[in-house]
């Protein structure tokens, strides 16, 4: 017989009268005459309840012995649930202990801390948040290439290794090999020249929407910030579209589309993991889902809401002045006390920006545009690309950058440019959108941040 995830068990109508399910004891409580077993298999959040009658063959050494954690394959016959909550029990016929858990099993109680939690990342997904988080994860992945591949884009395979810094802060991680002890430099380099992880897979992003008109891509990125925030990681997912004949207004839209379209799939789809997080992590998330899926955002020009935080009367830690960077304070309180909703704030200073950005007829701000959202800040940063070829070499100038080594960047300015643009998700800054989870090392499975490469 082939085992049967609970999930697909639970959500039926009708249920063959006999199956197979497999997983991981929750909890058992034995009574003179039978057993009751709380099994997960991680399919869903909840538990299918077993009853195993002490006259079952194997009891003895079977089912008395399992504990929290054991793993155990189970026979018997589905049948309607007698207690509250839950359509269907089984009634086991057939008990086989696959694997005993040791006493010091540390996932006995609930109630662990998230920072204990993390210490034991290769256990955590069998507690039920974790699971809850690593399922949301998975459907989001999903949606998104959906979402795109629905749209005409197509899936381009950026390089993880790359010889270029996108964004230009120098927040790069070297490649190297090694020789012995000795790192090998110079002549020696494997690549023949520096080489590094990448931070952003833009670049060579933006060469193939000059040639499919729509792409994105998804996957890893590594970033060398020594910032300590809830909200960065070393290593993090982006998704990063970019699209040909369309401009920074045409940019801001998908992203707005992108982000309705994630919360309206999560509320659809992984319905019992978000009522889980509403419930114990934010009691706010399924409204705030709601309004994203069925409101409209709100657009500031990054002008217009430096003027509206120096006047909003907010004694903030970082000042606000036109030129700098906005923090993540400034944007909490765009989102969160000002609008109340998701905002765009969009053409910032040329100074604050890196060097591919499309500088504006006023001269002084580029054609940028950050999508923020409550309780995160910053989710998305995207911009239209400077396609005219004098005033990319201009800023590259500006930004001291080696035009001979961005020759082929320069070259889809040289061969049939044309106005594009393109943003980049971080992925998990979504997913702590979407789950209410506050610390972005507990929406990834193995989080690298400074002084951590656990596991
Ligand atoms: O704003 P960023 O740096 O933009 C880029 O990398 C552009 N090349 C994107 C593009 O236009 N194609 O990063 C994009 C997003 C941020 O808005 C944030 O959500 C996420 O990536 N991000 C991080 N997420 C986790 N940890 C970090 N250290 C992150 N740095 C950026
Ligand atoms: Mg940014």
């Amino acid at each position: 017989m082939t085992r049967t995830p609970i999930a697909q068990i639970l959500s039926s109508e009708e249920v063959p009268d006999s199956v197979l399910v497999q997983g991981w004891v929750r909890t058992k409580r034995d009574s003179k005459a039978f057993s009751f077993i709380e099994l997960n298999d991680g399919s869903c959040l909840s538990n299918l309840q077993i009853v195993a009658d002490a006259v079952l063959p194997g009891y003895e050494d079977a089912v008395l012995h399992l504990t929290t954690g054991a793993s155990v394959s189970v026979e018997g016959k589905i049948v309607p649930s007698r207690g509250k909550g839950q359509k269907w029990e089984m009634q086991a016929t057939e008990v086989t202990l696959l694997g005993l858990a040791e006493e010091d099993f540390p996932l006995q109680k609930k109630g662990h801390s998230m920072e204990f939690l993390r210490s034991i990342a290769h256990l955590r997904p069998r507690s039920n948040l974790f699971g809850a988080v690593f399922r949301v994860r998975s459907r989001m992945a999903y949606a998104i290439h959906q979402f795109f591949q629905d749209r005409g884009f197509f899936w381009v395979h950026t390089p993880i290794i790359t010889a270029s810094d996108c964004e230009g802060a120098g927040e790069m991680f070297r490649v190297v090999t090694m020789d012995g002890d000795e790192i090998k430099l110079g002549d020696d380099e494997f690549f023949g020249k520096p080489s590094y992880l990448t931070v952003s897979g833009q670049l060579e992003g933006e060469t193939f929407a000059t040639a499919l008109s729509n792409i994105y891509t998804f996957g890893p990125t590594f970033r060398a910030e020594n910032s300590h925030t809830s909200r960065h990681a070393s290593e993090f997912w982006m998704i990063e579209p970019e699209i040909a004949f369309c401009d920074l207004e045409g940019d801001m839209g998908l992203a707005e589309e992108m982000l309705k379209y994630l919360a309206s799939d999560a509320l659809e789809n992984c319905s019992e993991d978000l009522n889980f997080f509403n419930r114990f992590v934010d009691k706010g998330l399924i409204e705030r889902l709601e309004f994203v899926r069925d409101r409209d955002f709100q657009r500031i020009s990054y002008t217009d809401a430096v003027e509206l935080l120096k006047e909003s009367g907010e004694k903030f830690e970082y000042p606000v002045e036109y030129g700098l960077n906005l923090q993540s304070e400034h944007e909490r309180y765009l989102t969160e006390t000002h609008f109340e909703c998701p905002t765009t704030v969009f053409n910032y200073p040329k100074e604050i920006k890196p060097f591919y950005m499309r500088k504006n007829d006023d001269g002084k701000t580029v054609a940028a545009m950050d999508l923020l959202v409550p309780g995160i800040g910053e989710i998305v940063g995207g911009s239209q690309r400077e396609e005219r070829l004098d005033l990319l070499r201009e800023n590259m100038a500006a930004h001291d950058l080696d035009e001979a080594e961005y020759s082929w960047y320069v070259d889809l300015r040289r061969y049939g440019t044309v106005p594009h643009a393109g943003f980049g998700l971080g992925f998990e800054r979504l997913l702590m959108f979407v789950t209410g989870v506050t610390n972005i090392r507990d929406v990834i499975p193995f989080p690298r941040t400074p002084g951590s490469a656990e596991f």
